[in-house]
């Protein structure tokens, strides 16, 4: 069996998919979801949105936008979110019947439904690679965890209660993430003959 080359694509794969939450110019509350995202540094995390969205548009005008991971039991919700626009939809939001949260700390709301979210600061927004996008540069100022997601002793995440979503570019469907295969410079330790460790 060879390999089969499919030209030029960004095939970045799995990605995960991120719920953007922000206001309305009304201050109803708007999202999409977005998977053309990273993790910038530890506090700063980027979105590659296009101009033409809604979102994108909150973001310039209130300087703020949350981050929430979407998870395998909101997916249809969710779904729906990045497949209308706040443009010719401006309830959508509310069509979901999600709980809108207004926490204050930044100027745009989350939802309790989805347990894992940032309170992003808008920090910058650069030009993005082509004409039609921006690159969105967001500071977290808070990252907050629903206690239902929480491990036993309820100091971190535990990922295992989590059902995170993720998109492959290729065939564009969605799949869960779970098997919980070891922990990092654990799995290598074989081949790290002089046992260097994590390093900035
Ligand atoms: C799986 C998935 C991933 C998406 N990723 C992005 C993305 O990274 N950037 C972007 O600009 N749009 C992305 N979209 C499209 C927006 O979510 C969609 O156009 C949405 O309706 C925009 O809403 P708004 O105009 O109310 O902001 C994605 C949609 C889906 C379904």
């Amino acid at each position: 069996m060879g390999r089969i080359n499919f030209g030029q694509r960004a095939g970045i794969s799995p990605t995960p998919m991120l719920l953007i939450g922000t206001y309305n110019e009304d201050g109803t509350p708007n999202a999409m979801v977005a998977t053309w995202c990273v993790t910038a540094t530890w506090e700063v995390v980027e979105l590659n949105l296009y101009k033409s969205r809604k979102t994108t548009d909150n973001i310039m005008k209130r300087k703020a936008f949350t981050v929430s991971c979407v998870t395998r039991e909101c997916l249809d919700k969710c779904d729906y979110l990045g497949t209308v626009s706040g443009r010719k939809v401006p309830d959508k939001v509310e069509r979901t019947g999600f709980t809108v949260i207004k926490n204050g700390l930044v100027d745009a709301p989350y939802f309790a439904e989805l347990p894992v979210t940032m309170e992003c600061e808008l920090l910058r927004i650069d030009p993005g690679e082509d004409d039609i996008s921006v690159r969105v540069l967001g500071t977290v100022k808070n990252v907050s965890i629903d206690e239902s997601v929480l491990n036993a002793n309820g100091k971190t995440l535990d990922f295992d209660k989590l059902y995170p979503v993720c998109w492959d570019n290729f065939s564009n469907d969605y799949f869960i993430i779970g098997e919980r295969l070891g922990r990092w410079f654990t799995l290598g330790k074989a081949y790290n003959h002089e046992g260097f460790h994590y390093e900035v």
